[in-house]
């Protein structure tokens, strides 16, 4: 069949597909354990590297999608504010509307339970919210690749929210998503400390060029992923804490050694990240099983057993001054309302 009968048989079938009223997805944001930090490809924002993340429950972010009848241009709210950029959704939707040809005129409500562009991955679970209620409101099964390619568009590591659990997100074989452990497989709670509720310095996207182009440790950062990946997958199979907070924790702290010496150097952390990454390590010596990270913001998670959760949680409390401290454990893929 040439390219473009099969193009007009597919525009039948999809004239004949069942379009609902509105769909309305949620997803979870994650957090790497082995970050990316870099990207191969600014085009199609491919990561320069393979990441590991775990999928957090109690932060949501929600994605409405419906007909636009008042006018003809895609609209955009965002936490209820009418959005004026819309280069944050246009490439998914627009790869997603080429490839299945749907034009209609659509209005996109977004909202976020949780602090935006603050660190807390809000790009990443706003994204798969938003391809999970477009596949939703056209009634279509998305192969998993195109889901992939449609969330990366958005944000380097919105494909990683698309599974639940542990994820391995392996930039050697097409960033292929891929679930390294159910999230009821090892039950761990997860402590986001807010240090500050601030929108962001400087956007990831622009941060991780400058570093890039500039760090002098950029080339040993694409050098370590290899190892703490596969160091990473290890721990997580054989659930040890420790081993998994080691290699995540320096795998964090080499990100930040690369963004700090970036030329103009950046700083996402503040005095009360520094606070609680102190006070994660006093627990760690009295014994306690826990270890830290921090993403392109001030915000610490700190991942836990669930038995000591509630000690560790008041300890950061007494010990620092963190004004939000939000319990969350490990969360699932996006699912449709
Ligand atoms: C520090 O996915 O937000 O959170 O692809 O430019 O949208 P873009 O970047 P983004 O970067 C995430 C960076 C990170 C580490 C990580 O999540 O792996």
């Amino acid at each position: 069949m040439s390219d473009k009968v099969y193009y007009f048989e597919t525009l039948k079938f999809l004239d004949k597909r069942k379009k609902l009223k509105e769909a309305i997805s949620i997803a979870h944001p994650n957090f790497a354990l082995v970050k990316y930090w870099g990207k191969n490809d600014t085009e199609e924002n491919q990561p320069a590297m393979s990441s590991v993340s775990v999928t957090i429950d109690s932060l949501i972010s929600k994605t409405k999608i419906s007909e636009n009848s008042s006018s003809k241009d895609l609209k955009w709210s965002l936490n209820g504010r009418e959005q004026n950029d819309l280069n944050r959704i246009l490439p998914t939707i627009n790869y997603l509307s080429n490839l299945y040809g749907t034009k209609d005129n659509i209005q996109i409500e977004s909202n976020n339970n949780f602090p935006t562009a603050a660190g807390l991955a809000s790009s990443a679970s706003g994204i798969a919210s938003l391809v999970t209620a477009f596949e939703r409101y056209y009634d279509l099964q998305l192969p998993i690749e195109e889901k992939i390619k449609a969330c990366m568009l958005g944000s380097g590591s919105a494909p990683r929210s698309l599974l639940g659990g542990f994820v391995l997100m392996d930039h050697l074989d097409h960033f292929r998503c891929s679930q390294i452990l159910e999230r009821t497989e090892w039950q761990l709670n997860i402590l986001v400390c807010i240090t500050s509720a601030q929108e962001k310095i400087i956007s990831s996207r622009q941060a991780m060029e400058i570093s890039r182009k500039t760090s002098p440790h950029y080339g040993k950062w694409l050098d370590i992923n290899s190892s703490h990946i596969r160091q990473a997958i290890r721990f997580i199979k054989a659930k040890d804490l420790l081993g998994l907070g080691r290699v995540s924790e320096e795998n964090c702290d080499f990100m930040h050694k690369v963004i700090n010496s970036s030329v103009p150097s950046i700083t996402y952390k503040n005095r009360m990240t520094e606070m609680c990454i102190e006070t994660v390590k006093q627990l760690r010596e009295r014994g306690h099983q826990l270890f830290y990270t921090v993403d392109a913001g001030p915000q610490v998670k700190i991942i836990c057993e669930q038995k000591t959760s509630k000690i560790i949680k008041d300890a950061i409390l007494r010990q620092t001054i963190v004004p939000q401290i939000i319990d969350a454990s490990i969360g699932m893929p996006p699912q449709s309302l």
